[in-house]
C-alpha cells in the first residue's frame, strides 16, 4: 500500500520546484510528474478547459494507483482544488501563494506578490489576503511572460532579466521588503530576481517546504508513509517538443526521461 506512488501535476515544468522538496522531505516515496506544458500557461486558461485537464491528469494517477495527489499548481489550486477533493478518494495536497509567512516576516509592512492571473483573481487567494495580510499592502503582479520562460529554459537570459525589472522595480520603489512566488515556476527564476533585486534586501519566499511538510503530515495521518526504499520517479508531458526533456534536466539538474503522454 505504502509503496504506491504520489502523483505530483502543474501546467508545466513549474511543479518540478515542489518534485524537489518533496524529493528532500521524503526520500524513499516514490513520484509520478505530470508537465500539462501542452496547455501551459494554465494563468489564463478557459476554466472548462482547465477543469477538463485537471479530471485527465487525477485519472492519469488513479489509473497508476496513486496513493495520494500534490497540485502543484497555485492556478489548478485557486480554481479546482475543492472540486477535485470532492471527486477522489485520495488525499490532495494544495498549493497557495505564501502570504501568511510573507505578512509575518516583513518590517516595511509592504509585500510584493507575483503569481497568475487567475490566482490574483481568485476568491481563494482573496480569502487568504483577507486572513493574513489585513495590516500589509500588498502590491501584486502577474508577470506576463515569466511561465513561457522558464517552460522554455530561458531562466536567466537578457529577456527574462528586463521582465522581471519590469515587474520587480515598481514594488522595489514602493519599499516592498518581502516577495511572495505565488506560481510554482518562479523559483526556478529565484537568482534572476536577485540579480534585479541587486544590493536591495529583500526575503524571497515561495510554499515548497510547507507543501512537502503538509504533504508528510497527510500520508503520517493516512498511515501511508513508505518506509521501503525507493524504487522509482517517472516523468510524463503532454509536450511534444523534443526540447521537454532537456528543460527537465535542466532544472532537475541530472538524466531524466520524460514520456510523451498524447492527450
Ligand atoms: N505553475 C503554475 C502556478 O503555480 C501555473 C502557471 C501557469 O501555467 O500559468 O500557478
Amino acid at each position: 500500500m505504502s509503496e504506491r506512488p504520489i502523483g505530483i501535476f502543474d501546467s508545466g515544468v513549474g511543479g518540478l520546484s515542489i518534485l524537489k522538496a518533496i524529493q528532500e522531505h521524503l526520500p524513499n516515496e516514490n513520484l509520478l510528474y505530470f508537465a500539462d506544458s501542452k496547455f501551459a500557461p494554465y494563468g489564463q486558461l478557459d476554466e472548462e478547459i482547465l477543469k477538463q485537464r485537471c479530471l485527465y491528469i487525477a485519472e492519469f494517477f488513479a489509473a497508476q494507483n496513486a496513493k495520494a495527489m500534490v497540485i502543484a499548481c497555485n492556478t489548478a489550486t485557486a480554481l479546482m482544488a475543492e472540486w477535485l477533493r470532492a471527486e477522489y478518494d485520495f488525499p490532495i495536497i494544495a498549493i497557495e501563494p505564501a502570504i501568511k509567512p510573507a505578512a509575518k516576516l516583513t518590517k516595511t509592512k509592504k509585500i510584493g506578490v507575483f503569481a497568475t492571473t487567475h490566482t490574483l483573481k481568485s476568491e481563494r487567494y482573496h480569502s487568504l489576503k483577507n486572513r493574513f495580510a489585513q495590516d500589509v499592502t500588498v502590491f501584486e503582479s502577474d508577470c506576463p511572460g515569466f511561465v513561457e520562460q522558464v517552460e522554455n529554459g530561458q531562466l536567466d537570459t537578457l529577456e527574462t532579466i528586463a521582465l522581471i525589472e519590469d515587474n520587480l522595480q515598481p514594488m522595489l520603489a514602493d519599499d516592498i521588503d518581502t516577495l511572495v512566488l505565488g506560481c510554482t515556476h518562479y523559483p526556478f527564476l529565484r537568482p534572476a530576481i536577485k540579480i534585479v533585486a541587486g544590493g536591495k534586501k529583500l526575503t524571497i519566499i515561495d510554499n515548497a517546504d510547507a507543501v512537502s511538510l503538509q504533504l508528510t503530515r497527510t500520508l503520517s495521518d493516512h498511515q501511508l508513509l513508505n518506509f521501503k526504499s525507493h524504487q522509482f520517479d517517472k516523468f510524463y508531458s503532454s509536450s511534444e517538443s523534443e526540447n521537454q526533456q532537456v528543460i527537465f534536466q535542466q532544472l532537475l539538474s541530472k538524466d531524466t526521461e520524460v514520456q510523451y503522454i498524447n492527450h
